[in-house]
């Protein structure tokens, strides 16, 4: 590019400049070759700004720099080996099992509900885009865990319409397990687009693409805890007020509700929205507290540890990952077939929203103490005020509807979770990241 531009500086800017005394004969040719000239200097000129054009266009950079534009990036799919791939992966191994394509595959959650069912003998497709908002190549660790159990994801974004219609066109997937989102409460401040992209935009793709397939596949997808927002009424039902988040993440999540019920109402598509409450265990998500306080406090520097107003305490219901995982697939098993046909609705169709949490809060600073305990580290604490920038004071799932209707019962404690956490993290970062999952 530098070159280039050196090379055009080298041009004479005012070209013709250049007076010549020849005979009339030699005038003529000179005229002639001086047109020439002129014709060959303003043709570099167009091609060096086509050239300056094509290298500085925003499209034609892999990653471009601005975060809400990362996840346009284009990747490669389609062709029969990867097909292949596709149909194999996808396959039902088990009698009466079910076919599911599983977005967020690469994620905290994705990865544990695809290998759980594929050990049922389900048939597993991914499909995540491997953004990163968080450490990519823990993103790809989890992908070749899954590769070894036979879980292919696909590598590709779930605003991509043209590759989910092939995706469904390959494959007639009873069921979407859909995980893919923009996480996290505070990153919504520093890229609120991705929360829009992924959580909203992605979410209405999504939706329009199985609505228009043949069979309409049944949808079971993560809200969150954090709709509650502002709500203080404990513990928190899903009959409870919604309509106050406290972050732009939870408004995502909140509009997915509604845009759920919507589906549901015109295109008779069966929707299962799972409110999940702080989830945490081996192979978790570096962005949550659990994650980064052990990290921190292996390396002695200072946590911080928020309190509310007048030293009030901020708890959470932190649920471990089976347990979460146990409710994802009581909710595909107990899914409804959706309803319509050809995009058209043929009679109502199951719309349910759960509560998945561990029913039992947990002060923060007590979480510390039980990482300090299983670390064998003294914690730097430093207490800070809760910022008013989308963490709420405290959250606590009543799980009463979840147990009736899906069977749900969590059977992990915070000690006990965090005990398999924490020696999933030291195996993962200190054994070469060969970790045991
Ligand atoms: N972990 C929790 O505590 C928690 C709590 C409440 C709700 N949730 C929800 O559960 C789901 C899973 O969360 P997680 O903790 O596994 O998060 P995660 O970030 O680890 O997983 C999400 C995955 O989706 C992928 N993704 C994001 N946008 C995409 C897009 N546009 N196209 C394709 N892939 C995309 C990401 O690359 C990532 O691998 C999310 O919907 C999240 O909002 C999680």
């Amino acid at each position: 590019m530098s070159k280039q531009m050196s090379h055009l500086d080298n041009i004479p800017s005012t070209p013709g400049k250049f007076k010549m005394e020849k005979s009339p004969y030699v005038h003529n040719r000179l005229r002639w070759h001086s047109s020439l000239a002129k014709l060959t200097f303003w043709s570099f000129i167009f091609l060096g700004l086509i050239l300056i054009f094509f290298f500085r266009s925003p499209s034609s950079n892999p990653l471009p720099q601005d975060p809400s534009r990362r996840s346009l990036r284009t990747y490669n799919w389609g062709g029969p080996a990867w097909e292949k791939r596709v149909r194999s992966s996808a396959r039902v191994r088990s009698r009466n099992g079910i076919s599911v394509l599983v977005t967020g595959a690469a994620g905290f959650v994705g990865t544990h509900v695809s290998a759980a069912l594929k050990r049922r003998g389900d048939g597993v497709l991914g499909l995540d885009n491997f953004n990163d908002y968080y450490d990519p190549s823990l993103k790809r660790a989890r992908q070749a865990l899954l590769e070894r159990t036979g879980v292919f994801i696909v590598e590709g974004d779930i605003n991509d319409s043209a590759l989910l219609r092939k995706l469904f066109e390959v494959v007639a997937f009873t069921h979407v397990m859909h995980l893919a989102a923009q996480a996290g409460v505070r990153y919504a401040m520093e890229n609120p687009g991705s929360y829009v992209h992924s959580n909203i935009a992605g979410l209405v793709s999504l939706l329009e693409v199985c609505k228009s397939a043949n069979p309409q596949p049944a949808i079971v997808w993560a809200s969150s805890s954090s709709v509650y927002g502002l709500n203080t009424k404990v513990p928190f039902s899903e009959r409870d007020r919604t309509d106050q988040p406290a972050s732009l993440y939870a408004a995502t999540k909140k509009a997915g509700e509604e845009i759920a019920h919507t589906y549901n109402h015109i295109y008779g598509l069966s929707l299962t929205g799972l409110r999940f409450f702080t989830v945490y265990g081996p192979w978790g998500r570096p962005d949550m507290a659990y994650f980064f306080f052990t990290r921190d406090i292996l390396k002695g520097k200072s946590i911080p540890i928020f309190e509310a107003a007048n030293h009030g305490t901020v708890a959470r219901d932190f649920t471990y990952i089976d347990d979460i995982v146990k409710g994802c697939l009581a909710a595909l098993d107990t899914a409804e077939k959706s309803t319509g046909s050809g995009g058209k609705k043929k009679g109502p169709a199951q719309l349910r929203v759960y509560n998945l949490g561990n029913t039992s809060p947990v002060p923060v600073s007590d979480l510390v103490s039980i990482l300090e305990r299983l670390l064998k580290v003294n914690a730097k604490r430093n207490i800070m005020k809760l910022p008013r920038n989308g963490d709420v004071q405290f959250t606590h799932a009543n799980i009463s509807l979840a147990q009736r209707e899906l069977g749900y019962k969590p059977t992990t404690d915070l000690q006990t979770g965090l005990k398999k956490f924490v020696r999933w993290y030291l195996s993962y970062y200190s054994g070469g990241k060969k970790a045991t999952g």
